[in-house]
């Protein structure tokens, strides 16, 4: 036998790039948090943490299902009800010329999914820079090229429509919309989106539109879902219970492709024999999906009320503080302030988090360029909570040298 010490396993390469900065800070939270500090957590979008609770029909339902003996595989594609269920929800979005919808381990894995079944090695996609760390880290496990596209601050964080003509080229396959957007709560215009169909059209690629905050919306805006503007073009929308129904444990997500049956009938085969290979998602928990989709809503109301006070308080605050200043989230629950000061965006939340316990996410955490000299925060935390920790953040940024 040759000794312990000979064994090195080589991890692949692919793994090297790949980060991501929301569970990446923990380290350091976890290190200030055995000195002793008293921790203020505003660094992960998980409603569950805070005062939000899973609707009570949506346990109920599930539980009924385990009891009925709903316990083996499910199909693959996900149970006929949470089908009917999405599609009936798809058409209340607006979205006609469905040709598919699955169900999949949280959004996450019907991007995933997607994205496999999409585009080859050397293949690329284009991101919102800021944007969601998820779909670069499938990109460098598919070999596939992540594009960033700008999205605008000046502009309440919008898509420069005019960046993405820039950056699409032969190989591009898909333009990623995340709306509202994870990590700027910015919300989208039609008219923005409208852009963005054209650009797509005229180079015949598909359109992802994350939707999973469809419904987390404040001031009464109202949420225009990508597909429901375009027929003729092939577009994934991703939805789930994680955000707006409040279950981000029970990973229950999905897509729903629509667009031209003759476009996308060999896209929706290949992406059906990707989730033959996985046998099926949770069983039981499907049969919450109509129960949320159909069923009674008002805890979406009760949500936003308390949500959009914090969003307040949050924007409020901040951009009283000499040095940060804040786009009015309108959408989600993550505000992505700017800071001015002279050092990288890593070291000042890291040095945040030793000084103060308040925990935030860096912001070339969600893209190298358009991210640095910001953070992410998430405002799902109470108000005297928040009040705390941005008091701590203005007593920090009074001992730091600014730009
Ligand atoms: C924009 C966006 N898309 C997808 C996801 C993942 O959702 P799920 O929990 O359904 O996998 C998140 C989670 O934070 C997100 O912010």
């Amino acid at each position: 036998m040759p000794p312990v010490e000979a064994y090195c396993v080589t991890p692949s390469q692919r793994t090297a790039q790949i980060t991501y900065a929301v569970r990446d800070v923990l380290l350091v939270a976890e290190e200030t948090k055995k000195n002793g500090k008293e921790m203020l957590y505003l660094n992960i979008g998980d409603p569950n943490i805070f005062d939000f609770d899973i609707p009570p029909h949506l346990i109920a339902v599930a539980h009924e299902a385990m009891l009925a003996h709903k316990n083996g595989y499910a199909p693959s594609q996900g149970v006929p009800q949470a089908l009917d269920a999405i599609r009936r929800e798809a058409q209340r979005k607006g979205i006609r010329n469905v040709q598919d919808v699955f169900t999949a381990y949280g959004a996450s894995e019907a991007i995933e999914l997607c994205l496999t079944a999409l585009a080859d090695p050397g293949d690329s996609i284009l991101l919102p820079s800021p944007g969601y760390p998820l779909y670069s880290a499938l990109n460098s496990k598919l070999n596939i090229e992540s594009r960033f596209y700008r999205m605008d601050e000046q502009k309440n964080w919008q898509p420069d429509v005019e960046d993405i003509a820039a950056k699409l080229d032969a190989r591009s396959k898909a333009i990623v919309i995340i709306n509202p957007n994870n990590p700027t709560g910015a919300l989208y215009g039609r008219e923005v989106l409208e852009k963005i169909l054209e650009l797509a059209r005229k180079k015949k690629i598909v359109v992802f539109s994350d939707e999973i905050y469809d419904k987390i919306l404040f001031d009464g805006n109202k949420h225009v879902a990508t597909a429901s503007l375009a027929d003729d073009i092939p577009i994934v929308t991703f939805g789930g219970l994680s955000k707006c129904y409040l279950a981000p444990g029970w990973r229950v997500g999905w897509a729903v492709i629509s667009g031209p049956q003759k476009a996308t009938k060999d896209y929706v085969a290949a992406i059906q024999k990707m989730t033959r290979s996985r046998l099926s998602i949770n069983h039981p928990i499907q049969y919450a999906i109509p129960a949320a989709l159909d069923g009674d809503q008002s805890h979406i109301e009760a949500m936003n009320r308390k949500l959009q006070a914090r969003r307040d308080i949050t924007t409020k605050y901040l951009n009283q503080i000499p040095g940060i200043s804040c786009v009015k989230p309108l959408g989600a629950f993550y505000a992505f302030p700017k800071i001015a000061v002279a050092m990288p965006d890593k070291i000042f939340v890291e040095n945040l988090i030793r000084d103060t316990g308040v925990v935030v996410v860096h912001g070339s955490g969600f893209g190298e360029l358009a991210g640095a000299g910001h953070f992410r925060l998430v405002f799902l935390p109470g108000e005297a909570v928040l009040q705390k920790a941005y008091q701590l953040i203005e007593g920090f940024m009074k001992k730091q040298p600014t730009n």
